[in-house]
């Protein structure tokens, strides 16, 4: 009878083991989760952590002191998104990727509004000229843009179609001039149904852009990044 007891207790032992898994890996389902039903979904995703951004710097004569969208930083002229990518990526050691477009868009202010206004109204899906390899290797997936037409620019349209992150936990960040992240959240989880994209996304007003790199790192600890 003792002996029954003991066998007994070291299955239930080794069924509880086996329940709790964990191989200290740090995966999607460690980080911050959206409440929905997907949140409790098993990850298919792998434990890296990627930085995706798009970024179309503006040449004329303004700067972000001004409400443009590029910055100064060690004599260098970046993009506000491709600044607080790398800013990102710093602090997390993700990798970055660039969503870049065959197609060229204009880097003076006033033809970029109407190019860009002009392939909202189409509903256009601009081809890619950059990449990802493996996008199933990335267990966490920042994804940057501006907020263009009070929605995610085109690109990010393409970007979203074309790979698939189920399982990954994606977070959103975004530069603008006063619209906010104007719903885009939600936009990308319809574009990716199987992956939690956190509700805490980071918004930034290309206002505040040289304020960023406080603000990086103060969400990244609120997410517990
Ligand atoms: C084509 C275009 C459309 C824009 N539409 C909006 C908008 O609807 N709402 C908003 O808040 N900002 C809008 N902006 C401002 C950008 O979101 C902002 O300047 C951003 O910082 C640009 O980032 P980038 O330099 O990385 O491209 C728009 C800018 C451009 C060029």
């Amino acid at each position: 009878m003792k002996k029954l007891v003991t066998i007994s207790l070291a299955l239930a032992l080794m069924l509880s083991l086996a329940a709790c898994g964990g191989t200290g890996a740090v995966t999607a389902s460690e980080t911050p989760q959206p409440e929905s039903a997907e949140s409790s979904a098993p990850s298919a995703a792998g434990g890296n952590t990627l930085v995706v951004y798009f970024s179309v710097m503006e040449t004329d004569g303004v700067d972000t002191v001004a409400g443009a969208s590029r910055i100064s930083v060690d004599g260098e002229s970046l993009g506000n998104l491709e600044y607080v990518a790398e800013l990102i990526a710093n602090e997390t050691g993700g990798e970055l990727f660039r969503i870049e477009t065959v197609q060229e868009y204009p880097t003076t202010h006033q033809p970029l509004l109407e190019f860009a206004h002009d392939e909202a109204r189409e509903n256009a899906r601009p081809e890619l000229a950059s990449t990802l390899e493996n996008p199933g290797d990335y267990g966490v997936v920042f994804i940057g843009y501006p907020i263009w037409n009070a929605d995610l620019p085109m690109p990010l349209y393409t970007f979203l179609e074309s790979y698939d992150f189920s399982g990954a936990t994606i977070i959103p960040f975004t530069v603008h001039g006063g619209s906010g992240l104007a719903g885009t959240p939600d936009t990308i989880q319809q574009l990716q149904p199987d992956a939690d994209v956190v509700t805490g996304a980071l918004s930034i007003s290309r206002n505040s852009v040289d304020t960023a790199p406080e603000a990086v790192r103060s969400w990244l600890s609120e997410l517990e990044m």
